[in-house]
């Protein structure tokens, strides 16, 4: 029988404050299947990012166990965390974090420059990920020409490149549009289609509506939370579904914007 993919137990994540500590994640216990969607909502400051930070090998717990497909990493060093995340983890932060002075393409390939592949395997696979999430026509730009929902495709992209077993997110559709957000909505799905384990962290409900499991944080602990309401499903499921899972679900709207101006410089 194959272990889960993530495997946490009694974690806790600690922040040192002048007058009180702040226990951010207070014993925290998951087990995440090869294969799952998972949606993680709570009030803000209940630990989600935090979580996602400890799951994506960014930040190391004070306290508990974490298992990474049967193996403990919670004591890893700084070097064999990277080694392990490039290899296997792809994160989306809630803000892109994208470098203002590369071009898209260049973001996108940074993460393979760790692992030793060479520069035309680099950029053959950039492309690839960027055409994924519909972005082929600002591959040459700078992040400060694109839109915000560009922006976010191509922090996707990005977390994308190394094919990653698990992909997280934090908050991937805040601040975007509606119809933006169904476009990022839609990559999820098909990614998650294509077999990779997802976790979300998100306050909007429709996202939440996708997930086949939902986790709720309140103070760095889980509490009662159930799957997501069937009407809510049906509704997603109405607004279109990746019926192929080759095709973009951006590439009608990637076409029908004009290339940006002010190029170079
Ligand atoms: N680097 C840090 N130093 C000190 N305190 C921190 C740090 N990061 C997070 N915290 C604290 O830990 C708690 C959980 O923060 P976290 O960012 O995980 O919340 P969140 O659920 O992601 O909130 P939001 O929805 O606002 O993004 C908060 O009280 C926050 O102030
Ligand atoms: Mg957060």
């Amino acid at each position: 029988m194959s272990s889960p993919l993530v495997s946490l137990a009694g974690i806790e994540r600690r922040y040192p404050r002048a007058e009180r500590e702040v226990r951010a994640l207070a014993g925290v216990d998951l087990e995440i299947a090869r294969g799952e969607l998972i949606a993680l909502t709570g009030p803000s400051g209940s630990g989600k990012s935090t979580l996602l930070h400890v799951i994506g090998l960014l930040e190391t717990p004070n306290a508990g166990t974490y298992r990474f497909d049967g193996e403990d990493v919670s004591h890893l060093d700084d070097d064999a965390r990277s080694l392990r995340r490039g290899r296997d983890i792809g994160f989306v932060f809630q803000a892109f974090h994208l470098i203002s002075h590369r071009t898209i393409r260049e973001n996108v390939e940074l993460p393979l420059a760790y692992g030793g592949i060479d520069e035309p395997a680099r950029r053959t696979r950039a492309l690839r990920a960027l055409a994924t999430v519909g972005l082929e026509s600002r591959t040459d730009h700078r992040p400060g020409e694109l839109s915000g929902g560009e922006q976010q495709r191509a922090a996707i992209a990005r977390a994308l490149v190394g094919e990653p077993r698990l992909l997280l997110a934090d908050e991937p559709t805040g601040n975007l549009d509606e119809r933006t957000a169904d476009g990022i909505l839609e990559l999820f799905r098909a990614v998650h289609a294509d077999g990779t384990t997802v976790v979300l962290v998100t306050h909007d409900e429709r996202v939440a509506a996708i997930a086949g499991r939902r986790l709720a944080l309140a103070e760095g602990r889980f509490v009662e939370s159930g799957p997501p309401s069937p009407a809510l499903r049906e509704t997603s499921r109405q607004r279109g579904e990746v019926s192929g899972g080759t095709t973009s679900p951006f590439g009608e709207r990637s076409e029908a914007k004009p290339p940006g101006e002010g190029e170079g410089s």
